[in-house]
């Protein structure tokens, strides 16, 4: 079992209310970000975190999109800081969110930071099986700085900022002034970073549209089987002010075609 699987298994577990398979081993907290650049390359058994990662298509797909993301934001200005999101829960913007972070950490060996901004059910902690203490929440509130809560993930050159718990009141926290000096410090701090920020869903909550105000661009997620045309439609009016980059199309029926396999 690759280390994503046993990671992937212990969330599940995690998520049923039963004790983790596997023990993580504690993640260190990074005290000097330079020192992430010395991260072990990924390989391509860790790569595609994903539970349909058996399809040999899906890895492929990640770097299709993170080619796609590449030539979207590069160019003056660099639009290095992305949000996530989608319409409705489930429809797969943590997956999305964490497999494009790892490919763009892969692409030019850059550094690149996955911002847990769902503040009321977070979960790329739990995808990476690992229990941070502290994340965005403590940063915010003045209890650690960004250098105590950054977490090095050992999948390349990936950091985390975990969502370090849950708050009663997300719109607030997020759309604090210090939430937007937080997210300018992470896109200035090292301008050649991508920044990708996963989100809650927009329809029952008003926590993505908030901080697309804040970032340089959007990427849309939509389930296939899964999200509803109405809800697609009345999540994008609201996102109308908000820097579209694009739609993700997840989850996608594979066909076999001329011998090859292809994502629709
Ligand atoms: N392409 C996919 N293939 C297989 N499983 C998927 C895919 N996309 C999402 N899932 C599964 O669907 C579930 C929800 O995915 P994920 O946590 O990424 O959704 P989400 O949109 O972040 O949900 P929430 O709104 O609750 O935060 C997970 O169990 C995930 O593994
Ligand atoms: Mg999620």
């Amino acid at each position: 079992m690759s280390r994503i699987e046993q990671a992937l298994e212990k969330a599940a577990q995690m998520r049923r209310g039963a004790p983790p398979l596997v023990t993580p081993a504690p993640a260190p907290v990074v005290q000097d970000l330079d020192r992430l650049l010395d991260a072990p390359a990924l390989t391509p058994e860790n790569f595609c975190l994903n539970h349909q990662q058996k399809s040999p298509g899906a890895s492929e797909e990640y770097r299709k999109l993170r080619a796609q993301v590449v030539q979207l934001t590069h160019g003056l200005p660099f639009r290095n800081t992305l949000l996530v999101t989608s319409a409705a829960a489930g429809e797969g913007k943590t997956i999305t969110a964490l497999n494009l972070a790892m490919a763009l950490a892969q692409e030019y060996d850059y550094t690149v930071l996955l911002v847990d901004t769902d503040l009321r059910k977070p979960s790329v902690h739990e995808y990476l099986g690992i229990s941070p203490k502290l994340g965005l929440i403590q940063c915010l509130n003045g209890e650690a700085s960004l250098d105590q809560a950054l977490v090095k993930t050992g999948l390349g050159k990936l950091v985390v900022l975990p969502a370090g718990g849950t708050v009663s009141n997300p719109v607030e926290v997020l759309s604090s002034n210090r939430m937007k000096d937080i997210i300018r410090e992470l896109k200035t701090r090292y301008p050649e970073r991508y920044v990708v920020f996963d989100s809650p869903p927009t329809l029952p909550f008003a926590d993505a549209r908030v901080l697309s105000g804040s970032v340089d661009g959007v990427l849309f997620v939509i389930r296939e089987g899964w999200t509803r045309m109405e809800d697609i439609r009345e999540s994008l009016a609201g996102l109308a002010e908000a820097q579209l980059l694009g739609v993700i199309y997840n989850d996608a029926t594979q066909t076999k075609q001329q011998g090859r396999y292809h994502y629709y």
